[in-house]
């Protein structure tokens, strides 16, 4: 795609603002000027870089101590927060911890025993860390009574007091990836690869097919009990698995507030899987609503709804089956299979919802690309327009897009993710180290790809989130030396050097950039 369409594309050129009828927030960005920034070229060392003009600092890394029994957790993952309520200037971050899976060498976890699974349990899930700043640099209080973590043991209710597989509450939350907020002050934190963890079983089946991570030998609890989203109030720790938005590997749940309603829009990333969006019946809760999925090709949102289709209602029986088993029923209505879907955006000068296709072998899609949905009208209706914006490979720079983000001036940023399995090797040893790109919404570059960081050894960006000022952004540097071997032989040790094992964490990005 060349520069002019990306341009168009992003809805960076007058013309497309003017005439949006999606335009939700392009008022509220700030104006910015920018100078040329000189992108860095990819690297494969073991550090944080970064381009000219920018800064890193840590704020918090995994096993810091938030409270008397508390620690970070691993792989920290989505990030936001929200206000303190006796201190508007202070808050309450939120990261989502993935998983411990082949990092398990740096934690000396490699047998399947029960104390080791524990620790893998008590890793996973969510922090909730009291922040503040302190001149430029945002710090987290370890004493604060509103510290607290969520994880694979913390009970969660399920919505609506439904009992799925005889249960009204499930034994913690984990594979917890992308994630979203709602206007009412919760978090949404998406339960992703649950499979690794309890396996998962088809509609009607027994058969529960092999957790990667074994922690259904200890803890024989049912797949159907994951792949939910969950909602977290960040004040009390108040947790609840939301099943009317349907049960797949949530990338993110990503709302949407408009004067039609509230939508919420997440990606299933799974090879051949598909995109969904959750129309509330509601606009200060998601209690109930109607559960649709994308036929891309059509540009049509098919309603996954037992009593609007009588397929689904002689395949499933009840709403609550389809609900538990939504990739099946995705299916039988005629969703469009995608190239793993991952994280989605709304871009604030135009309204689109832009997406990441990360990467697919089984489609020869191997570097991705970033694409977007037009709803025709609001968010609430049935028919959008789909494009394809940017395609990752040797010409863009970039491979395997994942992460998004839109900053308070407009610009896109994203994260890629070639896995430390194909890092630096074959037909991605050019593209280095994961990367950080940053698509400038005006000045000189306006619409160039800029890579702004390179991770360290292993690692990927992850959590792009624009601090409640505005003036940095906090970003999340996961699983760097996830492909040691052992302890003794460590592919990473970022960030403190040394021989210290490699420890992820919530990093602090300032500069002039965003300044201007
Ligand atoms: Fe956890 Fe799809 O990334
Ligand atoms: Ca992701
Ligand atoms: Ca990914």
């Amino acid at each position: 795609m060349k520069r002019r369409d990306f341009i168009e594309f992003l809805g960076y050129s007058a013309l497309t603002v003017a005439s949006s009828q999606l335009l939700i927030s392009c008022s509220n960005l700030k104006k910015q000027k920018l100078g040329p920034i000189k992108g860095i070229k990819p690297n494969a060392e073991d550090k944080l870089v970064l381009a000219d003009g920018f800064e890193w600092r840590r704020v918090i890394s995994w096993g810091d101590k938030i409270s008397a029994g508390d620690t970070f957790g691993f792989n920290n993952d989505y990030l936001n927060y929200v206000s303190v309520p006796e201190n508007k200037d202070e808050y309450l971050l939120w990261a989502n911890h993935e998983y411990v899976g082949p990092s398990r060498t740096i934690m000396g976890l490699e047998k399947r025993t029960k104390d080791n699974i524990d620790t893998e349990l008590k890793s996973v899930g969510g922090s909730i860390v009291h922040i503040y700043k302190d001149g430029d640099l945002w710090k987290y209080k370890e004493n604060s009574g509103y510290n607290r973590r969520i994880d694979g043991f913390t009970p969660i209710k399920f919505s609506n007091k439904r009992k799925i597989k005889g249960s009204q509450t499930a034994m913690g939350t984990l594979a917890n990836c992308a994630g979203g907020k709602t206007p009412w002050g919760t978090i949404l934190t998406c339960e992703e690869n649950y499979q690794f963890h309890y396996g998962d079983r088809k509609f009607g089946e027994e058969k529960i097919s092999k957790a990667y991570d074994e922690w259904n030998k200890f803890y024989p609890h049912p797949p159907e009990h994951y792949g939910w989203v969950v909602e977290v109030n960040p004040l009390n720790g108040d947790a609840t698995k939301l099943v009317e938005l349907g049960r797949f590997a949530h990338e993110c749940a990503t709302v949407v507030e408009s004067k039609e309603g509230l939508v919420v829009y997440s990606g299933d990333d799974k090879k051949f899987e598909h995109i969904y969006k959750f129309v509330s019946d509601s606009k200060v809760n998601l209690n109930s609503g109607t559960l649709y999925v994308a036929d891309i090709k059509k540009g049509k949102w098919l309603p996954l709804d037992v009593e609007k289709d009588q397929r689904l209602k002689d395949k499933f029986k009840t709403q609550e089956n389809v609900l538990v088993y939504t990739r099946e029923a995705a299916k039988v209505v005629g969703a469009t299979p995608l190239d793993r879907p991952e994280d989605i955006e709304i871009n604030p000068i135009n309204g689109d919802v832009v997406f990441t296709l990360t990467n697919n072998n089984k489609n020869d899609n191997h570097h991705g690309k970033i694409c977007k949905i037009s709803e025709k009208g609001n968010y609430t209706t049935d028919d959008f327009i789909y494009e394809e914006l940017l395609i990752g490979g040797e010409n863009s720079g970039f491979s395997c897009p994942d992460n998004l983000g839109f900053d308070p001036f407009g610009n896109l940023w994203f994260a890629s993710d070639i896995s430390g399995s194909k890092m630096n090797k074959g037909i991605y040893k050019s593209f280095g180290n994961n990367g950080l790109f940053l698509v400038p919404a005006s000045g000189p570059q306006k619409g160039e790809v800029i890579q702004i960081a390179s991770a360290p050894i292993d690692a990927e960006f992850t959590g792009i989130c624009f601090a409640p000022d505005g003036k940095s952004l906090l970003l999340s540097v996961q699983h760097p030396g996830e492909t040691s071997k052992s302890q003794a032989e460590l592919s990473s040790n970022w960030p403190f050097g040394h021989g210290n094992i490699p420890r992820s964490s919530v990093v602090q990005i300032s500069g002039d950039f965003f300044k201007v």
